[in-house]
């Protein structure tokens, strides 16, 4: 495949080997290691507000279980949207909660605040909601936060692709007191392997860190909690990715920014409402039609690799045991069928733009063809 959806780029074993030489010399390898310090101590500057402070974690799923668990969700209801990627609903389950499933809003692509008021009169018992930056879209969540607030709830904010820009000017963290949960795995933006990152009011992390470490207590006794650390090796790949993360991203931006041009010229299409500072870990796309086998069939003949993202979506995906409440979610059922995300590359040039446009149109000019 000439442009495939994904092409992973970790900074190579020189760059980040030498960071090592800490931890071996201190024989410290996990358990919140010298690296693992120094690399949270610097993301919370480059990311976070003062108020914040950053935890690595092994991933954002398991980042997402400890933040739940050090919110004493265990047996309690936690509303999410319907449209998102597993992880989503499997860290509810894991923290022993049931999930309230809502629908999303169909600009934005994210969750709705009347579904969730919705939620909230059929089950005010809510303990928690999970928001989810779709695609890490960055937008302004104060209508959803307005809705916790009223119900005296605490906000997650589930923004796995969400990582981009260090310094940025836009720091994560607010008054309202969201923690913000970011996956490192190598599909993301800021791409480590495997890894996420936790973003809490420093008045939280104690409960979150203990949780991510079995749940111990001061006098070892423990109660929910599970291993969610990373080692020092991870640690060192995110030291060396965050030296080119401004590089990185304004590589990208270009490559979304192309796509902007190309979409706007062509009917039937709807790219994402006000981006912000997003990453773009990859270009999503809502089409007027299903995006069917034949439309993914038709891209990859000409080189194109797109992939259907939360699709299916938790009430559609999910087939095992455990129960899942619902509101009606119309408005994702619809969605997830429409929406396949193109590729975007840290490599990005000028004469790559013009090829994928070239093979956008003929694709898209095909599909009109074949249409029945
Ligand atoms: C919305 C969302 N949440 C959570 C995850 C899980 O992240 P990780 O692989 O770091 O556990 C993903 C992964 O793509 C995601 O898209």
């Amino acid at each position: 495949m000439l442009f495939p959806f994904l092409r992973p780029a970790l900074p190579e074993p020189e760059s980040w080997t030498p960071y090592l030489t800490t931890s071996y010399d201190q024989r410290y390898f996990s358990n919140f290691g010298p690296l693992a310090t120094d690399l949270a101590d610097r993301m919370s500057k480059a990311y976070l507000t003062e108020d914040y402070r950053g935890l690595l974690c092994a991933s954002a799923t398991a980042g997402l279980v400890a933040v739940l668990q050090a919110l004493d969700v265990y047996g309690k209801k936690v509303a999410l949207p319907d449209f998102t990627f597993a992880a989503t609903v499997q860290a509810v389950f894991a923290a022993g909660a049931t999930p309230v499933i809502c629908d999303i809003d169909p600009d934005r692509w994210e969750l709705c605040p009347n579904s969730l008021e919705s939620a909230f009169a059929e089950h005010p018992d809510i303990a928690c909601v999970i928001h989810v930056r779709p695609f890490g879209l960055r937008r302004d969540i104060s209508a959803q936060k307005a809705v916790c607030r009223a119900h005296g709830v605490p906000l997650i904010v589930d923004a796995a692709a969400g990582l981009g820009a260090p310094n940025s000017g836009h720091p994560f963290g607010s008054e309202d007191g969201e923690i913000e949960v970011f996956s490192l795995h190598a599909t993301k933006v800021f791409a480590i392997g495997e890894g996420g990152l936790i973003a809490a009011p420093r008045a939280m992390i104690g409960a979150i860190k203990a949780a991510m470490n079995f749940g111990f207590q001061a006098d070892r006794t423990y109660g929910e909690g599970q291993n969610a650390k990373v080692d020092e090796f991870r640690a060192a790949i995110g030291l060396a990715m965050l030296e080119r993360m401004t590089a990185i991203t304004e590589t990208r931006s270009r490559h979304a920014a192309f796509y902007d041009t190309v979409f706007a010229g062509l009917d039937g299409f709807q790219t994402a409402q006000d981006p912000g500072p997003t990453p773009w870990s990859n270009y999503p796309v809502v089409f007027d039609e299903e995006v069917t086998k034949e439309t993914l069939g038709a891209f990859a003949d000409n080189g194109i690799e797109i992939k259907k993202y939360y699709w299916p979506g938790v009430l559609k995906g999910y087939t095992g045991p455990r129960p899942v409440l619902s509101v009606p979610t119309p408005v994702s059922f619809s969605l997830q069928d429409r929406c396949a995300c193109f590729p975007v590359y840290s490599d990005f040039t000028a004469e790559t733009g013009l090829m994928i446009q070239e093979r956008i149109e003929r694709t898209l000019d095909l599909l009109a063809r074949t249409r029945p």
